[in-house]
């Protein structure tokens, strides 16, 4: 973070994208004819500061906000949503540019981990309720004083020493997620947690604060931790603070399995690269491999418990219950025909091959896994059902496991044309006629 005056009004201007600026020069005109004080708060500053760019905007606005976010959208033709309850508002703009607009409140829990009951406040008390002192920060969006930096709580120098702290004993008590997020800003920024703040969590996980948040909720908690860049880190964090136990009691995360999971990040950057990044979900890859030690039936109820659907699920118990078979003849020495290797991993989906690739030692069970993934499983036979159909073939299972058979023989080099395949299914289909 660049020492300066404190104003970072070229920060905005520099680092936010052109279409973002145009956004906050209407909010600063909408604020200013409208003599309403409006500020930019949260992530973006944080953001901003570590130099770093960001879509995502929260404007707040003193007394006004919920009136503000009306002629916003007005102003730029975008719509809005309005959260009464928590004076808060989604403004979309055209293109899809969002913009949360939030009136200046306080809050106050009813009990821990509960919702909320949210009042109108000044400026300080909003800054005051929040996380953490990074993201306590706020800058002014009227025009006489764009740009100024208003730091209550020390979060600039939080943010240029590294450190995650909370602003008040409470904060977990308040919002028990802010134990799962200390540990996802700090993985994220390779920040430290400031030793009081870290005793905080330990005796907020002690009391057991978190059994009063629902699994979904703790479930949208780990799926943002699982959507940064190092999950691995963020486990192991999680572990030594304990936080595993709101997942299951006889969760561990232990060295090896570090070394697994951060292999699954690499691994699963690999498949992005492959396959332009599509179609993988962070959340089943990371949650099968973080509640991958627990034994087949806790494994079910977990996996139940948190809403993984149930076909993940069976893969999941599958994957694990035949793990070692797997390995063991995935990296056998000796020519290993690709049949082999395909029907031992056609059953799993993309997510469960990598957790299971991310564990196997040998490297050329690894290879052989990454050759499913990359050929194998992606081969396509020339013939269909329509020609087995010509054949007079009577619809039916046979169907399926005619095709499969001869795919298998195609990944082998049996069959390799049209004609060859066609063949082959004719011969498969007169020896079951015989039979
Ligand atoms: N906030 C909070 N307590 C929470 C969640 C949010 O105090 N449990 C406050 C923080 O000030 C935070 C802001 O609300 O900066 C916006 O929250 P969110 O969008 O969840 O986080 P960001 O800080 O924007 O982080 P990210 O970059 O992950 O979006």
């Amino acid at each position: 973070v660049p020492e300066g005056p404190h104003n970072i009004a070229s920060m905005i201007s520099s680092q936010l994208d052109p279409r973002l600026v145009r956004l906050l020069k209407t909010a600063t005109s909408l604020a200013d004819r409208r003599g309403w004080k409006a500020y930019l708060v949260g992530g973006a500053v944080r953001d901003l500061l570590l130099g770093k760019s960001t879509f995502d905007l929260d404007i707040l606005v003193e007394e006004h906000g919920l009136k503000f976010a009306r002629e916003y959208a007005r102003l730029g033709k975008g719509t809005f949503k309005i959260y009464r309850r928590f004076y808060t508002a989604l403004v979309i703009f055209p293109g899809g540019l969002k913009v949360d607009v939030t009136t200046t409140r306080s809050e106050e829990y009813p009990r821990p981990g509960a919702l909320p009951e949210v009042v109108p406040a000044s400026l300080e008390e909003d800054l005051l309720r929040r996380d953490f002192t990074i993201n306590a920060l706020a800058v002014s969006l009227n025009r006489s004083s764009f740009g100024r930096l208003i730091d209550r709580c020390g979060g600039r120098r939080d943010l240029e020493e590294g450190i995650i702290r909370v602003l008040h004993p409470r904060s977990f008590r308040d919002d028990p997620t802010r134990i799962f997020r200390a540990v996802r800003f700090q993985q994220r920024f390779g920040f430290s947690i400031e030793a009081g703040t870290e005793e905080l969590i330990r005796s907020a996980v002690s009391i057991k604060m978190f059994e009063a948040v629902s699994p979904e909720r703790l479930r949208r908690e780990l799926e943002l931790i699982m959507k940064e860049p190092h999950p691995a880190r963020a486990f192991a964090a999680m572990a030594r603070y304990d936080e595993l136990r709101f997942i299951h009691p006889d969760l561990v995360f232990s060295p090896a399995q570090l070394q697994s999971v951060e292999r699954l990040e690499k691994d699963c950057r690999w498949f992005k690269k492959q396959f332009g990044g599509n179609g993988l979900s962070a959340w089943r890859m990371y949650f099968g491999a973080l509640i991958w030690p627990l034994g087949a039936e806790e494994l079910e109820k977990t996996g139940k418990k948190f809403n993984l659907s149930q076909k993940v699920l069976k893969q999941l118990v599958r994957a694990k219950r035949d793990e070692k078979i797997l390995s063991g003849s995935l990296s056998s020495p000796g020519d290993l025909p690709p049949s082999r290797i395909f029907s031992a991993l056609e059953k799993l989906d993309p997510e469960i091959i990598l957790i299971l690739m991310s564990r196997f030692a040998s490297s050329r069970a690894r290879t052989r896994t990454k050759d499913y993934l990359v050929k194998l499983r992606r081969e396509k036979l020339e013939i269909s059902g329509q020609d087995l159909k010509k054949t007079g073939l009577l619809p039916g299972p046979r169907y399926r496991k005619v095709l499969r058979r001869v795919l298998l023989a195609r990944l082998d080099g049996e069959v390799r044309s049209r004609r060859d395949e066609l063949a082959l299914a004719r011969r498969l289909i007169d020896k079951t006629r015989n039979d």
